[in-house]
This record gives structure tokens, sequence and C-alpha cells, in this order.
């Protein structure tokens, strides 16, 4: 039984509506799926939402509002239309509040505490709610959360513990035999340093307030958000469901996860507590945690709480939805920090998008409609271009596995250049001039419209609307469903048909000051 590859988003608290941050996280999942769809691997992709905790109770309350309420709305009117908006293929969505997801969090905790890996004991300490975290002072600035500006909070109750200390020991050593299972370096250095320094046990329960799972041995607790969070990569699959139940089988061709992407604000979570758990439970850890790095604003992480995110729609309405889920990928190494700026998509959207690709197809739906009948001529190939795509198609599939985006992207978009450069030196519309030379224009156009094919599906998994399109136009149909083509074949030349229609549609990326 072949391994579903599994790749999933965080699940955002639903505090206030998704900015630009989530949406990076979500369209960097969403292109690794597709790419690795693309592979011809069988993807599971999962995102959702975490509704517990204090922060979401406090919301809802400022707000005059019920939690699970106030979760519902923000749900269905912010959080689910914005991934469609964005064309984001993930096949779940999980939420915290569902039952699926509740009821499996208690039999897994339940399970932990059957194993004594649970004792009760009495937590004095800070607590930060923006993050959901405990503090030590050596993670404050004058008092405040580092991340959120705010004064934490001293708490002090009785509550379940979880021997995360027990951990430390086979975590380094996890992650110096798989050292791929945290990415970047720098992300699994810091993590290394913090194991390193020694981890203390972690209040898993919290008795103060009722917005939560219920402790299944004590009503008067709720677990922890944290640790009702990270489970839901495994809840959404089926975990602890009978072995021979559809979704016990579904679990076991599911996990462990192949990668689970998070802002390198959450990288301790997932990178110690979360695979702490999983080794508790007796279950596989995941094979990656990739921690990207944060969207500034002012030099800050942009953040809902501190009111500094950018609304997706503010961007997409003005340069289009791929021209959104292509820039933040091209322009940001995926690892570090990088600011958004107006100028700089303007200006990459301008030559990448709408001159070097965006021209490139309708330069040639024109000539193939003026000298070739609007008809794809006989086939013909270019040797240095074949040769080139199949070199492109290596780097990028090299480059997209190791989630380096901005390579895979870059490649690609190379291979563009040089198809624009291939036109300039051989000016088809020169030859056409002469009569006798048509031949030779059909076969410059055949070898142009072949590489316009192969654009089309390797940028498919960035650019999934815009490459549709020109799928259509180079009379790609013929060869069957643009989402059904194989990254294997790609790179073997002459597959568009002679006599397919081509039509030159509109621009895929029309000229900014049109719009
Ligand atoms: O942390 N730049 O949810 P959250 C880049 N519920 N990415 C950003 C970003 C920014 N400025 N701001 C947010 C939580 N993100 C928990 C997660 S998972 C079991 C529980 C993205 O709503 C990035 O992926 O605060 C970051 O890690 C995540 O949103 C945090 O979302
Ligand atoms: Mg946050």
């Amino acid at each position: 039984m072949a391994k579903t590859f599994y790749v999933t988003t965080p699940i955002y608290y639903v505090n206030d509506a998704p900015h630009i941050g989530h949406a990076y996280t979500t369209v960097a999942g969403d292109v690794l799926t597709r790419w690795h769809r693309l592979r011809g691997d069988d993807v599971f992709y999962l995102t959702g939402t975490d509704e517990h905790g204090q922060k979401i109770l406090r919301t809802a309350e400022a707000n005059q509002s019920d939690p699970g309420q106030w979760c519902d709305r923000l749900v269905e009117s912010a959080w689910k239309p914005l991934w469609r908006e964005l064309d984001i293929a993930n096949d779940d969505f999980i939420r915290t509040t569902e039952p699926r997801h509740t009821e499996r969090v208690q039999r897994f905790l339940q399970g932990l505490m059957d194993k004594g890996f649970i004792y009760e004991g009495k937590y004095e300490g800070l607590y930060c709610v923006g993050c959901e975290e405990f503090k030590l002072e050596g993670d404050l600035l004058e008092g405040n959360c580092k991340i959120h500006s705010k004064p934490v909070e001293r708490l002090s109750e009785t509550n379940y513990f979880f021997k995360l200390s027990a951990f430390v020991k086979p975590l380094l050593e996890h992650y110096r035999k798989n050292p791929e299972a945290c990415s970047p370096d720098s992300a699994r250095n810091e993590v290394i340093s913090f194991l390193e320094g020694g981890v203390q046990d972690l209040s898993i329960s919290r008795s103060t307030f009722s917005w939560g799972i219920p402790v299944p041995w004590d009503k008067s607790q709720v677990v922890y958000v944290w640790f009702d969070a990270l489970l839901n990569y495994a809840t959404a699959v089926g975990l602890g469901e009978p072995s021979d139940s559809p979704l016990g089988k579904m679990f076991a061709k599911t996990w462990p996860a192949d990668v689970h992407l998070v802002g390198r604000d959450i990288l301790r979570f997932h990178a110690v507590i979360w695979p702490a758990m999983l080794m508790a439970a007796g279950l596989e850890v995941p094979k990656k945690v990739f921690a990207h790095g944060w969207l500034l604003v002012g030099g800050e992480k942009m953040s809902k709480s501190k009111l500094t995110g950018i609304a997706p729609s503010q961007i997409t309405s003005h340069f289009g939805l791929d021209a959104f889920r292509y820039y933040f990928l091209r322009a940001i190494p995926f690892g570090s920090d990088g600011s958004f700026s107006w100028e700089d998509m303007s200006a990459r959207y301008t030559s990448e998008l709408a001159n070097d690709f965006g021209n490139l197809a309708s330069r040639a739906a024109a000539m193939i409609e003026k000298y070739c009948d609007g008809k794809i001529p006989e086939v013909d190939r270019d040797e240095s271009l074949a040769t080139s795509l199949a070199e492109t198609v290596k780097i990028a599939d090299a480059a997209f596995g190791r989630l380096d985006f901005q390579s895979g992207i870059l490649a690609v978009m190379e291979f563009c250049k040089r198809i624009n450069g291939y036109l300039t030196e051989r000016e088809p519309w020169a030859i056409a001039k002469d009569a006798n030379r048509i031949g030779e224009v059909a076969k410059i156009l055949y070898n142009t419209a072949e590489s316009l094919r192969a654009l089309a599906i390797l940028l498919y998994p960035v650019m999934p609307g815009s490459c549709e399109k020109l799928w259509i136009s180079i009379g790609g149909r013929e060869l069957g469903e643009l989402s059904s083509q194989r990254l294997g074949n790609v790179a073997l030349w002459g597959q568009l048909k002679p006599g397919s229609i081509v039509t030159k549609g509109e621009a895929l990326f029309p000229r900014l000051e049109e719009k």
C-alpha cells in the first residue's frame, strides 16, 4: 500500500479574520500539494481552525458573543471562503470543536494517563494568552511577551502535567539521526539548543475556565489548548480508530505526516511538544516540520492581535489571484522573514508575469493564428530547448521537493526567459516575410508552443487559473486535463498534436494600468 503524502498547515486561531500571513502558509502548502500531485503522489492536504482556549474565549466575550457562535461565524464567513477564493485544494478542514476531534483527543489523553505519562501537580508561573504559552523570565522583554508586546499573566493552579522532560534525550537523538525532520537548519539549531538547555514538564490542563475539551477523568479541568490543537493533525485522519475500520485504514495510510508547515513563531510546539506526545503514545513522529519566516510590517511580525494584518483581498483585487500566489513564494526565500512591498510586487508582476510569461503566451498564440492558420503546426524538435526543459524539470523538482519554492519557481521562469530569447533570436515574424520560408516559421512556433505546454504544467501548482487558460489556448485539452498531466512526462518533447486549435484568449496578466 503506497503511503499518502500528508501535508498540513497550522490550524489558525479564529480570534479574527485571516491576513496574508495565514494565506502565505496555506498557499505554500497548496503549492507543495499540487507539486506532489503532479509527481503522481496520492496527497492529503489538511487545514483548519483552533477554537478553544482563553484567547478565543476572551475575544468572544469582548464582542458579547458566545465562543461557539463566534467561531462558527468567523469560520463560515471569513476562513473557509478565503481558502476557496485562493483556490486552495485542501482535502479536509478540521475544527477543534468538532466531536470527531474532541472525542479522539480525550481517548488519546486517557491513553497517556494509563501509560503513566501524566500526573497531577501545581503550576506556578507566567502565561501569555496571545501565544497561549507558558513563559519563562528569559522569554520576556520588560515584562511583556516578545511576540505580542503585552504583559504576561501570573498563574497558580493545580492541574495535570505531561512528562515532557522524559523526551529530551529521545528528541535530541531523533534530530541527530534525522536532520531533515526539522527544517531549515536555523530552525533545527534553535530546537536543539532549546532541548539542550533542559525542558520542564508541561502543564496540560486548566481549571479556571471551561472553554475547552474536558479532561476525561476530571471534568473540572479542560485540556490545554495547544495539547488539544496539535492533535488535530492526527485526529483528522482517524487517530485511535480501530485498525480494520475505514478511518483506521486511513490513519495507517496517512500517518506519519510528511510535512507540517508552520511559521517560526510556533516551531517549538511542533518540534518539541508534538513529537514528544507522539513518542509517549508509541506513534511515529512527523517526517518533517518546516518553519518558514514571518511577513513583516514595519520590521515586526504582521499580526491579528496588533491589527497590522493586510487582508489578502487588498492584494488580489489589484494584482489578481495568481500573482498573489506567485509573489510571496517567488520573492522570499522559504524560511526567511520578508516584508511585503507594493512596489516590489508591481515590478515583479510587470517584468516576470506580464512580460516574460503572459506576453510570451499571447505572442505565440497570435503568431500561430497569423502564420499557421490558428493550428498547432507539424511536430519539430529543437534539441537545445528540449535539453534545457529536461534540466529545468530536474532542478525544479529537486527544489520543490526540499520546499525551496523560490529556486523551483526561478528555474521554471528561467526556462520561460529562454523561450523569449529563442523567439528574439529566430525572429519568426521577419522570416515570415519570405513565403518560401514559412516552413521554418512553423518549426519555430511548434517549439514555442511545446515550451508553453511545459510551462503550463510546471507553473500549474503555483498559478492554477492562469495555467488552465494557457492550456486551453494552446490546444492542451487534446492531451487531457491539465491537472492529470504528470511530471515524469513533461520533458518528452513533441506532445502537442498538429492541427489542434490555438486561440489567443485574454491576456494572462493584464497591464496594471488597464485594470
Ligand atoms: O499559532 N508571517 O495560530 P495563529 C508569516 N492556533 N506567517 C504568519 C504570520 C506572519 N506575519 N502570521 C501568521 C496559532 N502566520 C495556533 C496554531 S497549530 C496546531 C496551532 C501564519 O492564528 C504562520 O503559519 O496565530 C503562523 O505559524 C500561523 O499563521 C499562526 O497562526
Ligand atoms: Mg499567532
